[in-house]
């Protein structure tokens, strides 16, 4: 009787944990920071020109306070039509990829976070 009791005890803890940890993770989706996203898709699609470390002579976009800055800016510039003025990636004929987009949006939504 008393292992019947210990087993349900276990058995109840086990499910109460799995159900736990599975809900909190439909919960809280991760969210964009610097370092977890938005570093990547400036480092692909802005090199070499904003990043000093390739050569580039353009205000610096490897580092997380300039894009923290200009966030408003870089989201105008990289959804105008690859024919106006001001669009980047400078002399590009396409936009950069609407996931690429969706990161950057992603990112300000969440609060700018560095990490
Ligand atoms: C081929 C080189 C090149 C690439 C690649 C490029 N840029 Fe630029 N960027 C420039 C040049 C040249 C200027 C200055 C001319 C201007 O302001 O229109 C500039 C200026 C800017 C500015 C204004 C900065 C300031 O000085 O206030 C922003 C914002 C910007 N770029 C964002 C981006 C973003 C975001 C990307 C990547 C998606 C990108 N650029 C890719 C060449 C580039």
């Amino acid at each position: 009787m008393k292992k019947i009791f210990v087993f349900s005890v276990l058995a109840a803890t086990a499910l109460t944990l799995s159900y736990c940890s599975s809900s909190k993770k439909t919960a809280a989706a991760p969210k964009t920071t610097y370092e977890t996203g938005v570093a990547t898709v400036i480092m692909d699609n802005c090199a070499p020109c904003h990043i000093t470390s390739k050569g580039g002579r353009k205000k610096p976009y490897d580092n997380f306070v300039n894009l923290k800055t200009d966030i408003d800016d870089i989201l105008a510039r990289v959804q105008m039509a690859p024919t106006d003025r001001g669009f980047m990636p400078f002399r590009a004929t396409t936009r950069i990829s609407d996931s690429a987009i969706a990161v950057l949006k992603k990112w300000k939504a969440d609060g700018l976070l560095e990490k």
